[in-house]
């Protein structure tokens, strides 16, 4: 019994996958809704029986994910994560988004055993796990664009994916797992709300990043960029400081940089290749960002960069003056 299951561990590894529902730019994604999305049972972690659209879905702010109680690593370090986006968004979970982690290995995952696994995590309510019929929850995986059959096998490098949406808009959009609970608690906090934020309990919005005060620039660098980037405040474990980028590299190369690095690098642009070799750990991702958003960056860090320079060094820091200490 431990060989079979270990082969099924295996088996569910690769395709452990985070799914947040939330609102999407792609117009492929666009008109789902109670026709798309299979109306499968699901029983709640509390042994409650719901159904996936009618109960979990319409007309809410979502964020899904699957998990399986008994996966090693990466499960529990992907809802350490979620469970910091949880906390970001504050009691708004359970009012106006709700979470779910739905299990892929639900002849395992008992409502008891996600209970369990729940408290272990420290949960609040707003979260609730599901487990359910093996064939609809891979049905509902497949309709939500998160299974993958390449990868349901040996290979341990599962495609780490969110999935957040909106049903009242009928938006969806997957991330990365590079995203930081920051980011994604503004993604859907706010940018799955339509940038807006609609007050029904002025109280229950005080954990709301303050992101409808940035300009576009900043917001953008802030849900897209400050996981791997700082400006002036010295380099992350991921990516350089951007201080003085736009001073230093050409307009035309960091247009084209922001754009495309990954073709930049596969054409063997001198500058991308010697950067890429100073941060091998990894490479910057193409972020299909649009024109307007490129210039609205580059404004942005071309800002701050000024505002760097214009003000003491040691003000720059506020996590202990690094840049003093930092080589030149
Ligand atoms: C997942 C991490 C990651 C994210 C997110 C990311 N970058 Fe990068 N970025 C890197 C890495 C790593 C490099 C170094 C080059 C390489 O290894 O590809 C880099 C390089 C750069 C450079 C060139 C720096 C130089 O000295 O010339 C710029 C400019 C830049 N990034 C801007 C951005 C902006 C703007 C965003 C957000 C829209 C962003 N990056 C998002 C990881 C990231």
């Amino acid at each position: 019994m431990s060989a079979k299951r270990n082969g099924k561990i295996i088996r569910l590894l690769a395709g452990c996958i985070i799914a947040l529902a939330l609102g999407s730019r792609s117009p492929a994604s666009q008109g789902m809704g109670a026709g798309y999305f299979p109306n499968i049972p699901l029983t709640t972690h509390e042994g409650e029986k719901v159904l996936f659209y009618d109960d979990l879905v319409a007309g809410k702010t979502v964020a899904i994910n699957f998990i399986f109680t008994s996966c090693p690593d990466s499960c529990p370090a992907e809802t350490a994560k979620l469970v910091r986006v949880q906390q970001e968004l504050g009691d708004r979970v359970g009012q106006d988004i709700f979470m779910y982690s739905i299990s892929i290995d639900p002849e395992y995952d008992t409502p008891e055993v996600l209970k369990a696994y729940r408290e272990k995590f420290g949960i609040k309510p707003g979260w609730t796990f599901l487990t359910g019929d093996e064939d609809d929850i891979i049905l509902l995986r497949k309709k939500l664009g998160l299974y993958l059959e390449d990868i349901q096998n040996e290979d341990n490098d599962h495609n780490l994916t969110f999935i957040v949406g909106n049903d009242n808009t009928g938006k969806w959009i997957k991330r990365s797992p590079f995203d930081n609970p920051k980011l994604l608690a503004n993604l859907i906090g706010y940018d799955l709300f339509g940038g807006q934020i609609f007050r029904k309990n002025a109280k229950s919005y005080a954990n709301v990043p303050d992101a409808p005060k940035l300009s576009k620039g900043e917001y953008l660098f802030r849900t897209r960029c400050e996981s791997c980037h700082t400006i002036g405040g010295g380099e992350t474990e991921l990516g350089p400081d951007l201080a003085g980028v736009t001073d230093r590299r050409e307009p035309a190369w960091l247009t084209r940089w922001l754009r495309e690095p990954d073709k930049m690098l596969e054409e063997g642009d001198p500058t991308a290749l010697q950067l890429f070799e100073q941060y091998r750990q990894i490479a910057m991702p193409n972020l299909r960002l649009e024109e307007e958003e490129i210039a609205a960056l580059i404004d942005h860090i071309q800002l701050e960069s000024r505002r760097l320079v214009s003000r003491p060094l040691a003000a720059a820091t506020s996590d202990g003056g690094d840049l003093n200490t930092a080589s030149q």
